[in-house]
């Protein structure tokens, strides 16, 4: 399968990415999962950048660039379900474990607030063309801010909290084991490095 449009290579956010990412061993989960966080912030950017021109339209035109930029966007917010599925699996179910603590609640919480309003947005863009103009604008920045809020904080915390927390409790044999079920589960179509080819595997998220 050829890479989606949105490919980005590990080496590029790399050289962006933050202290903890950079100590990480090659081929690590963490490391997979923080370069999908690289992806997803640069989507919420665009989505910031989509919210901020419709506040300066009165309709929208047909086949525009903007439709373009919010169907792809709304593509790639559901398509960050896999990632959310591969986090409870494989990464959250062993830290509640092995942490024996319920650090973990918030973040599952979090994933199903976020599928839903993620899934609010997908069906709005769906309804683009049958909804008065206004009212789409209206429920498009509402929604918009919404998921871009939400992602960034619940990232946020997974960057700075979980993901370290994870890397000292967990043992080198769950992170194998993580990293078999994370296969098995598949990929993003905007996963970087030598693990996009598994996406196509992926028995749960579709
Ligand atoms: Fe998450
Ligand atoms: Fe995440």
């Amino acid at each position: 399968m050829s890479p989606c449009e949105c490919y980005k290579h590990a080496e590029d956010i790399a050289a962006e990415a933050q202290p903890f990412y950079q100590q990480l061993p090659h081929d690590h989960v963490l490391r997979t999962l923080m370069e999908e966080h690289a992806q997803i912030l640069g989507f919420l950017r665009d989505l910031e950048a989509c919210a901020a021109d419709i506040q300066t339209m009165d309709k929208m035109e047909g086949e525009s660039e903007f439709i373009h930029r919010i169907e792809f966007l709304s593509r790639h917010l559901l398509e960050t379900e896999r990632h959310h599925i591969r986090e409870e699996i494989a990464l959250l179910t062993r830290l509640a474990e092995a942490h024996h603590s319920t650090i973990t609640v918030r973040l599952r919480k979090e994933h199903d607030v976020l599928g839903v309003k993620k899934r609010q947005f997908s069906n709005l863009v769906l309804r683009l063309y049958t909804m008065y103009f206004q009212e789409f604008k209206q429920q498009f920045s509402s929604l918009a801010e919404d998921v871009i809020a939400g992602l960034r904080d619940h990232i946020e915390y997974e960057d700075q909290t979980i993901y370290p927390l994870a890397y000292q409790v967990l043992s080198p044999a769950d992170w194998e084991a993580a990293r078999s079920e994370c296969d098995r589960i598949g990929y993003c179509c905007f996963t970087p490095g030598e693990h996009h080819h598994l996406r196509e595997i992926n028995t749960l998220a579709r």
